[in-house]
């Protein structure tokens, strides 16, 4: 981490929130500054910041900024207040994990400490954001090290959408197992898949390997068979949004299909995600809320229409990779194995 070359997403500038606006990159290096918890939570909506952990990390230092400009002359009005600032950065994107979790893990500072006054509990909540965003980066760090160890000497690695640097706290999950794995090994190479519509592949994670030095070669989405076919892939690692208490995993819409063409050639399969995506309460990937975009994604590119006028389209954000489909999970704790069930209670556990 001593030589970081790359933007971290997200960052307290005094007491504003600073987002890097992933929207206009790798053309522009813009950022946002936010005052107010709803300018975050309109970057979420947004995707000015977008990424299961980063969107976990900005709706907690939302909440930061909210409590500390909360007028509350006394701690119930405090928070009652908080209650619902709370509620209502939890809905700003529903398929991600982190989000909620990271709004939990804030909201408990409260019940945590029921004597404190309010200065005492915007100090508390603000050191609480803090330890998230930091926790963030170790546990990446931690995927990086453990990841490392599948990818094969000078392998061919596809990964799908962007799970770097830009959709964490830092260093990145998928991308942090290729940084980590390149750090040992300078002859492993990226396939990064564009990521129709959002083109988080062709824009974000292209950006952030060419930045780390990493060879990488964009390809477009339905090439992914083709180049398996001709034994051009030797591993696949993506990011998640949230994944089951049965291993069933939620990421970018597209990741089921590379996860099925993988299993037809035989090519291993990871997802690498840091426990805050766990979601132990749903038994399987069934119940995972699936985000709907504006149809306009699709239809419109760089703000111009590529499809005939009033021909309805499909924005799903996300899919769901069934269990079956990936050969392990890399979690800052260790690569969980089949069956996942078990390995992750004992995850969950530790
Ligand atoms: O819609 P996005 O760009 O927020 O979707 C992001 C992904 O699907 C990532 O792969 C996932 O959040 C993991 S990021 C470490």
């Amino acid at each position: 981490m001593s030589e970081q070359r790359w933007l971290p997403p997200i960052y307290w500038d005094g007491d504003a929130v600073a987002i890097v606006d992933q929207r206009v990159l790798p053309h522009k290096e813009k950022t946002l500054r936010c005052t107010s918890p709803r300018q975050v939570v309109t970057a979420i909506k947004n995707m000015a910041i977008r990424g299961a952990p980063a969107v976990g990390i900005a709706g907690a230092m939302a909440l930061s900024l909210g409590a500390s400009s909360m007028k509350a002359a006394d701690t119930q009005t405090f928070k009652r207040k908080f209650v619902r600032l709370c509620r209502q950065v939890r809905t700003a994107r529903p398929t991600g994990n982190n989000l909620g979790w990271a709004v939990e893990k804030v909201y408990s500072v409260v019940v945590e400490n029921p004597g404190a006054d309010v200065p005492e509990l915007i100090e508390l909540i603000r050191r609480r954001v803090d330890e998230i965003l930091a926790e963030d980066v170790a546990a990446n760090v931690a995927i990086g090290n453990h990841g490392k160890e599948v990818i094969p000497c000078g392998a061919r690695v596809l990964t799908y959408c962007n799970a770097g640097a830009l959709a964490t706290g830092d260093y990145g999950t998928a991308v942090g197992v290729i940084r980590a794995a390149f750090a040992a090994d300078p002859s492993v190479q990226v396939y990064a898949c564009e990521t129709r519509p959002f083109l988080q592949g062709a824009r974000l994670t292209a950006y952030e390997l060419a930045q780390a030095g990493i060879p990488v070669t964009v390809i477009t989405d339905n090439s992914v068979g083709s180049l398996m076919k001709q034994g051009a892939i030797d591993v696949v690692v993506v990011g998640a949004d949230r994944i089951a208490a049965n291993g069933d995993t939620a990421n970018k819409i597209g990741t089921y299909t590379v996860a099925v063409l993988a299993r037809t050639h035989d090519i291993p399969f990871y997802v690498a995600a840091p426990r805050s995506t766990i979601d132990p309460t749903l038994p399987d990937g069934d119940g995972i809320p699936i985000e709907q975009r504006d149809p306009k994604e699709v239809t419109h590119f760089h703000g111009r229409p590529v499809t005939p006028a009033d021909v309805p389209a499909l924005n799903p954000a996300f899919d769901v990779t069934p269990h079956r489909y990936i050969t392990g999970i890399i979690t800052e704790v260790g690569i969980l194995k089949k069956p996942f069930g078990k390995a992750v209670r004992k995850a969950m556990e530790l």
